[in-house]
């Protein structure tokens, strides 16, 4: 038995909705928040099974965690102890990972077990270890568990071959206590890495360039508490600014930096979906007679492949062909073949999928196969015909904060059932 998601699809949503704080900012934040050596205070913090895991990780090193309202948390690390992360929590995200850079910062060694998360296709993290090796660590991997130790840290150049998000803000955490100076070359350049930066400025950490492709990392000798607040998830934001385009009348999406869509918006304005930008809100009009485009996935500032998902429902609805190509994750294309059982038409081979639109979908039983496919599912099945019953709903969970009650509210019918 497992909790499914069932909608009943054809309900044009209105009304207005917020979005919460980012999920893959928040997710480096908490593990960044135990280099301090006072509580450190996090606000706007989504309410995800991610964030839940991650708690559990901080309790087992001693840490002290308090929640304050919903989307409140103190973390104080005053007492903490580095203990080995061998429990199950550590492999039920990929994001516990971050735990290698502030621990091996913080003590000079962590040993944790493998991290999990969405299968996207193969996800090395040999970056994030050759980075962790030109601070002065030697790593190990035996027995499913990573041994990282170092006797003392000290600053180096490090090029990183891709710009890897995970590898930037990992290496980030590992130098700010190191010796002298650490310059990060073809880093990423993700809004989320700027906010781990602001997080470990305000504790102290002198961290320059981050939103640039240079990072440099002065090393410091001691981190205090503070204050944060996350900034808003772009992601959900664009989820809901799809969603909108596709069964809205008007959706006002808030909490937003319409800056940090701009290759979504751009492309959503190409397929001719009517939008306002305001400072921090966009206003969303369902619109008819949508044209295919075509899009490539990218790093920062490029299309993010997280939303190429629950475009591709879009673009089922649009008139003619569109093309998907995912550079960063070629095998990120669960979600065409769940939509297919919709009645979709796609081809999906060597990394790219073609959509022929428009066509109607129908409610099928399909799964979440990860995070972003259970959005693209639940996109699909708010426009589809009858009763869209969605499987592995854990996923969808693991990412999206309240995302049936904000769904609700907007006049959705969504509900969860215990099933097959
Ligand atoms: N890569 C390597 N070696 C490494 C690290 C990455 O080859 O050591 C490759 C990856 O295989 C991928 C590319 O580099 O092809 C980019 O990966 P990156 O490290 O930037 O991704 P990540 O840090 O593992 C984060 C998000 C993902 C998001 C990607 C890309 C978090 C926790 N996860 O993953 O978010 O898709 O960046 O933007 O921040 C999601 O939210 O659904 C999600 C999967």
């Amino acid at each position: 038995m497992q909790e499914l998601i069932k909608i009943e699809g054809g309900h044009r949503l209105n009304g207005e909705v917020t979005v919460s704080g980012a999920k893959n900012a928040t997710v480096a934040l908490i593990p960044a928040a135990i280099l301090a050596n006072g509580p450190v205070t996090i606000v706007g913090i989504p309410q995800i099974a991610d964030v839940d895991n991650l708690c559990q990780i901080l309790r087992l090193l001693n840490v002290e965690v308090t929640v304050v309202g919903p989307d409140h948390l103190i973390i104080d690390p005053t007492h903490m102890t580095n203990t080995d992360l061998v429990a199950g929590c550590v492999t039920k995200l990929r994001a516990s990972y971050y735990f290698m850079g502030s621990l091996l910062g913080k003590y000079g060694h962590v040993r944790m077990r493998m991290p999990g998360g969405c299968y996207l296709g193969p996800r090395p993290i040999d970056l994030h270890i050759k980075g962790f090796e030109a601070l002065g660590a030697k790593v190990r991997f035996e027995k499913g568990c990573y041994d990282i130790t170092a006797d003392r840290l000290v600053g180096n150049k490090i090029f990183l071959d891709i710009a890897s998000v995970g590898a930037t803000i990992n290496i980030m955490m590992a130098a700010v206590y190191a010796q002298g100076r650490t310059t990060i070359e073809n880093a990423a350049k993700e809004p989320e890495i700027i906010d781990v930066a602001t997080l470990l400025n305000k504790m102290g950490a002198r961290v320059r360039g981050a939103g640039t492709n240079v990072i440099t990392i002065d090393g410091v000798n001691a981190l205090s508490g503070c204050f944060h607040e996350i900034i808003p998830d772009r992601i959900e934001a664009g989820t809901f600014v799809v969603i909108g385009a596709a069964c809205a009348d008007h959706l006002k999406i808030r909490n937003v930096i319409p800056q940090h869509l701009e290759s979504l918006l751009s492309k959503l304005e190409e397929m001719g979906v009517r939008m306002e930008i305001g400072v921090d809100t966009i206003d969303v009009y369902g619109t008819e007679n949508l044209k295919g485009v075509d899009i490539v996935t990218k790093p920062y500032p490029g299309f993010a492949t997280d939303l190429q998902q629950p475009l591709t429902v879009l673009m089922t609805q649009a008139q003619g062909e569109s093309h998907v190509r995912d550079t960063l994750y070629p095998e990120r294309f669960k979600h065409c073949q769940e939509l297919e059982k919709m009645g979709a038409v796609i081809e999906v081979s060597g990394g790219e999928a073609e959509i022929k639109g428009p066509t109607p979908l129908g409610g099928a039983e399909v799964q979440a196969s990860d995070l972003r496919c259970g959005a693209a599912m639940v996109v699909a099945g708010l426009i589809a015909n009858d009763v869209t019953t969605i499987s592995n709903v854990y996923h969808i969970d693991r990412g999206y904060s309240e995302l049936d009650l904000k769904l609700k509210n907007l006049g959705a019918k969504i509900w969860r059932e215990m099933g097959e």
